[in-house]
């Protein structure tokens, strides 16, 4: 997709990814509805980038919030829209507290989910939904915390709609490595090829103006787990073995 001119709401753009991507749409000429949880830091973000851009507060956790910012968007008035929410709770999944991990499987799965099934409704004919997967949804790693899973999940979830909502809407999966961001800034081991948020951001906005479904980078990073994924369990087991 050509940016330039396009309505694009965007969640998850008070940080991170999110915020850079917002930058960097807004480069290419794009008018933004500005997305989040927090407003301040949204409110900052269209000062820095005009008023022409919207602020609009959402928690695609909660139903009701969806509903509202969903009701003060019009049909088909959208030529894209894009969620970067998650959250992320570094750990081995068997010490996981099962309450941490209902909370990141309603927002990270349920949210995109309830994200994706307004699409239909709100972009033109055409228009483009980008989903936000991760490398660590690929294979599960030992340490490779519940949120691996939840990512596995947002996977499968854009595998589908890419299929289920074609030729209508144009489904995108987005699959960073190791971004520096609060969400990685968690972690107390090392992140190799890790990448700033402009450069992802740039790599997203390249990858979404190519026809391809996933977007996926660094691509160093992202090919060696793509290998790891088809190799057999026998082979693949005993490579994760070695990272316990
Ligand atoms: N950083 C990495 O290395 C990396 C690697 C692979 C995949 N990813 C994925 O990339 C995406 C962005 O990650 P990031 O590193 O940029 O994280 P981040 O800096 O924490 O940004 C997450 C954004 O999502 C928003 N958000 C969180 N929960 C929300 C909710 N319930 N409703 C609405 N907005 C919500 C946050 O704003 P509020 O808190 O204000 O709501 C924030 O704007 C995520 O999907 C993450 O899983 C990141």
């Amino acid at each position: 997709m050509d940016f330039s001119g396009k309505t694009v709401w965007l969640v998850g753009a008070s940080s991170g990814i999110g915020e850079a991507l917002a930058r960097a749409l807004h480069e290419k000429g794009a008018h933004l509805i500005l997305s989040a949880r927090s407003e301040a830091p949204l409110v900052a973000l269209r000062a820095e980038l005009g008023d022409h851009h919207r602020v609009l507060c959402v928690d695609v956790a909660d139903r009701e919030s969806l509903s509202h910012a969903e009701a003060s968007l019009g049909p088909g008035s959208l030529d894209a829209m894009i969620t970067t929410a998650a959250i992320y709770d570094p750990g081995r999944v068997a010490d996981i507290g099962l309450e941490a991990a209902e909370q990141l499987l309603i927002v990270n799965v349920m949210g995109t989910l309830a994200f994706a099934k307004a699409a239909p409704r709100l972009l033109r004919k055409g228009g483009m939904l980008g989903i936000f997967g991760s490398v660590a949804g690929y294979f599960g790693l030992p340490k490779g915390q519940f949120y691996s899973a939840s990512k596995a999940a947002v996977i499968n979830l854009a595998q589908t709609l890419r299929v289920e909502y074609a030729p209508q809407i144009d489904v995108r999966l987005i699959s960073p490595g190791f971004v520096n961001t609060r969400l990685t800034q968690k972690n107390d081991f090392d992140m190799p090829f890790i990448i700033e948020p402009d450069e992802a951001a740039s790599a997203i906005l390249h990858g979404l103006q190519s026809n391809r479904f996933e977007v996926h980078f660094p691509k160093k990073l992202t090919y060696g787990l793509k290998v790891l994924q088809m190799l057999p369990y026998w082979a693949s087991l005993r490579l994760t073995k070695r990272m316990n």
